[in-house]
């Protein structure tokens, strides 16, 4: 199984950090998946327009390939103005209504402001489910207090809550897969 991450941060890392955590703890509990994890600020994804995908860059070829791909997806997103940011907003728009059939969706969210945990369930949720992705019951906020100044999650309760949140979407996907 495959499992790719996407960060949804053009700039900053804490989302990036989060979804790391996530990927490393699925690869602990089940060393057979792969892992990849997609940087949004690497890649030159355009606007969406409404046009076949062939009409669009590279960038924006591969990304929306590698995600289509996968067998679970991790979704990362810094909060900004009490929603996921506009960079993923627009990468998720790629995608037919049921691109996410069959696949387990996680999500990882980060944020300055501890009410904002709901953000994930409210804004980002909705979308995944929408695209048919199986949403796990876990999911991770990490707030901004949670990280060292070198980029480590220093917050036991996040890093419990990650390693449910994999061992979740394992369980999830192996059941879809029967
Ligand atoms: C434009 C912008 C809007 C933000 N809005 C929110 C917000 O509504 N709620 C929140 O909790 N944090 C908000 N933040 C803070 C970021 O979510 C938080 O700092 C995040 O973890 C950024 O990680 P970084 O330091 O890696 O960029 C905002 C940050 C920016 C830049």
């Amino acid at each position: 199984m495959k499992v790719v991450g996407v960060a949804g941060e053009l700039t900053g890392w804490k989302a990036t950090v989060g979804v790391h955590y996530v990927l490393e703890a699925m690869k602990n509990a089940d060393p057979s998946i792969q892992t990849e994890l997609i940087e949004m600020k690497d890649f030159d994804v355009e606007f969406v327009r409404g046009d076949p995908l062939a009409y669009y860059n590279d960038d924006t070829w591969e990304v929306v390939t590698k995600i289509s791909e996968a067998d679970m997806l991790v979704f990362g997103t810094p909060i900004y103005q009490a929603s996921i940011t506009g960079a993923l907003k627009n990468l998720l728009d790629y995608f037919p209504v049921d691109a996410f059939k069959r696949k387990v969706t996680g999500i990882v969210t980060t944020g300055a402001v501890e009410k904002h945990f709901l953000v994930s369930e409210y804004h980002l949720k909705p979308i995944l489910s929408y695209l048919k992705g199986l949403v796990p019951t876990n999911n991770v906020f990490i707030h901004s207090d949670c990280y060292s100044d070198v980029n480590e999650i220093v917050d036991d309760y996040v890093l419990k809550r990650i390693s449910a949140l994999a061992e979740e979407m394992i369980s999830l996907q192996k059941g879809i897969n029967g």
